[in-house]
């Protein structure tokens, strides 16, 4: 199964993939994380992501489309579901040129719904690993320890892209640019809109309804 994970940012795409991969056995590909794993391992395409992504905007579409379609060329049989990627039409028309020449297609694509108000409590609130990039949140999904990663005793770190100023950007480029995908994927009439609003565990039910419906 090939699925492709529309929201905005902060609407749990990331949260809800690891439900996913578990439950269909799927690769993970979240752009965002390839990027900052290039980023931490001071690779040309990581110099180059950083402005962009420290100021909330969107790396070039080249460069995302060649790192993501030889990520996609290097997953197994059982299917990925894409995570942040495409985030244009540009790079929804990439995607779509290199599976066609293999005669593959994306299966179901899943546009998770959160209101504004609710994507900004989640993105400032957000806190990772810098160690294993495990996610958590200061209010919704709390460390055992407060400010202290569970799996490995790393001091949780807050994105430099997850201040209150930035998100401004992030969401009017979300808006600008990646919600008209709905309606490009809307074409071959795979798009399924969940209401992502509700706490993870509820969203991840209306998820597996929907994919187990397809399965
Ligand atoms: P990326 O890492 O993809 O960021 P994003 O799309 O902005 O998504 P986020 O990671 O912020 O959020 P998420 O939806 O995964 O939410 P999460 O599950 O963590 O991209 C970062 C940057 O890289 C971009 O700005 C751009 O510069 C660049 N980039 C990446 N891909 C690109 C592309 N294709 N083209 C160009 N540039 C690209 O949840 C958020 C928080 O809420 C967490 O704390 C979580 O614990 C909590 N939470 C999640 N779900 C719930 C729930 N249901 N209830 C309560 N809390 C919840």
């Amino acid at each position: 199964m090939r699925i492709v994970l529309l929201g905005a940012p902060g609407a749990g795409k990331g949260t809800q993939c690891k439900y996913i991969v578990d439950r269909y056995h799927l690769l993970h590909l979240s752009s965002g994380d390839i990027l900052r794993r290039h980023r931490v391992r001071g690779t040309e395409l990581g110099k180059k992501a950083q402005s962009y992504m420290d100021s909330g905007g969107l790396v070039p579409d080249n460069v995302i489309i060649e790192m993501m379609i030889g990520e996609i060329g290097r997953a197994p049989a059982g299917g990925y579901v894409l995570d942040g990627f495409p985030r244009t039409v540009k790079q929804a028309a990439g995607l779509d040129k290199a599976l066609g020449d293999k005669d593959e297609k994306i299966d179901a694509v899943l546009n998770l719904s959160v209101d504004e108000d609710v994507i900004v409590r989640r993105i400032t609130g957000r806190r990772i690993c810098p160690k294993c990039a495990a996610v958590y949140h200061i209010e919704n999904v709390r460390p055992r320890v407060d400010g202290v990663c569970d799996k490995d005793g790393s001091k949780l770190v807050q994105r430099p892209d997850d201040t209150a100023e930035v998100v401004i950007t992030r969401l009017k480029n979300y808006n600008e640019q990646t919600a008209p995908l709905v309606d490009y994927y809307n074409r071959g009439d795979s798009v399924y809109t969940i209401d992502a609003n509700g706490d993870a565990e509820d969203v991840k039910e209306l998820i597996f309804s929907k994919l187990d419906s397809l399965a």
